[in-house]
């Protein structure tokens, strides 16, 4: 299937590694020339340099902190210089899980910082780029526990329900300028981030609740990046040309909503 994407340009958050990672791979295969960030510069390098061997194409880089304006700004001014950008896919690590009233208001901020201004900052850098090319496509990665809480996710799913809401809102104000804004919600996902019994994230679930939610799963396994990828991609194309402000879970069939 040709999603048409041949000569589009897109920024990828997050994408050293993971889920980001994989979506610009995927972009770039499908013939996109990608901008792709994240904070450490040796990480980030490889990455292009290894979708860069695949593809065959150009895979520019920006280091940049999108907690922070400057780190932001910095990719924005990357995204200048390729002439602007069809595709903006707003990804990255996410805040420290915890109990959410144990967290202090500094965390509060960097949560709301990192979750959801980073979000509003990149989509009203893009857009009006977007605007004179005549339209575009915005991806925001947050996680199934945005629409379906659970414990200790409480800085994640309070700033990324702003997400989905800012979607649907910019989804309804630019619509009549031809671009798109959907958010994907992903379950459990093979990535560094995943392995919550040893993996970054160490006040994650332990190795009985990460069985638990591996037998909730429909399809009886974790996702793969690049199964998040695909979706991504398609949402980003021309292909979706008629899908705009939806939120949509990619988890294996966890989920449980009718809608
Ligand atoms: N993996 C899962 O099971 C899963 C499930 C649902 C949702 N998600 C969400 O999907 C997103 C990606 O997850 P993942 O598993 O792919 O994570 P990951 O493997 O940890 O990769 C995160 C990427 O984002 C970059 N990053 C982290 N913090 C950043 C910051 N402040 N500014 C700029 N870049 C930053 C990282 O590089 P640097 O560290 O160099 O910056 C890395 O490239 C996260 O928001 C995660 O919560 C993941």
């Amino acid at each position: 299937m040709d999603l048409q994407l041949l000569g589009k340009t897109a920024v990828v958050n997050g994408a050293s590694q993971g889920i980001g990672f994989a979506i610009a791979r995927r972009l770039a295969a499908e013939g996109t020339e990608v901008l792709i960030s994240a904070r450490k510069e040796d990480a980030l390098v490889s990455a292009a340099k290894q979708i860069s061997e695949e593809t065959g194409r150009k895979v520019r880089t920006v280091v940049g902190d999108i907690r922070m304006l400057d780190g932001c700004n910095n990719i924005l001014a990357a995204v200048e210089e390729m002439g602007g950008v069809d595709i903006l896919v707003n990804n990255d690590g996410a805040p420290p899980l915890g109990p959410a009233l144990d967290f202090d208001d500094l965390r509060w901020s960097r949560a709301f910082e990192q979750n959801l201004m980073s979000v509003v900052r990149m989509s009203r850098g893009v857009v009006p780029g977007m605007v004179a090319r005549g339209g575009g496509s915005i991806v925001n990665i947050t996680a199934l526990c945005t629409i379906q809480p659970m414990p200790n996710f409480g800085l994640s799913v309070s700033t990324w329900a702003g997400v989905i809401g800012l979607a649907k809102t910019l989804s309804l104000e630019l619509g009549p300028k031809n671009i798109r804004v959907n958010t994907l919600c992903p379950g459990l996902v093979e990535t560094p981030r995943a392995n919550l019994t040893d993996g970054p994230v160490s006040s994650g679930p332990g190795n009985d609740e990460l069985q638990a939610a591996l037998k909730a799963i429909p399809l009886g396994r974790k996702g793969d990046p690049a199964e998040i990828a695909a979706v991504a991609t398609f949402l980003a194309s021309p292909l979706a040309s008629y899908v705009t402000g939806t939120t949509l879970a990619v988890d294996g069939g966890v989920s449980k909503n009718l809608l």
